[in-house]
């Protein structure tokens, strides 16, 4: 079942936007799910697992976690995460 949005603003990442790369699993995985206890407003997944970025997304709950294609090694693919995070959220810390 997807976590409920925190409003707790002692929370170390309170209304914090993250990318977190290679966060579809292990180190990257349980980064992901301590920025998203730590009270970040959104969290984005960005790896070239699909399939698990998006079931690690879904867990949390899609308001606060999203998955995004991102291949590290891309440049391009590298500027189009950061831009887009920043038109959807309007930064990202
Ligand atoms: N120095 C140490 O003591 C130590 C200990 C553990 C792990 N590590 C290293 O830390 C890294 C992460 O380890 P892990 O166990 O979490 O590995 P993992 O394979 O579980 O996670 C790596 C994640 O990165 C993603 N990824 C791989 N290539 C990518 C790319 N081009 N673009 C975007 N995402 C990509 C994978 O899909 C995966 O989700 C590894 O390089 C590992 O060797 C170092």
């Amino acid at each position: 079942m997807a976590e409920a949005p925190s409003t707790n603003t002692n929370l170390r990442l309170s209304g914090k936007i993250a990318i977190v790369t290679g966060g579809a699993s292990g180190i990257g995985e349980a980064t992901v799910r301590v920025f998203a206890n730590e009270g970040v407003r959104v969290v984005v997944i960005a790896d070239i697992q699909d399939e698990l970025g998006n079931q690690v997304a879904a867990s949390i709950g899609n308001q606060r976690c999203i998955y995004v294609h991102c291949d590290v090694a891309d440049e391009d693919q590298v500027k189009n995460l950061i831009e887009s995070t920043v038109n959807t959220y309007g930064q990202v810390h």
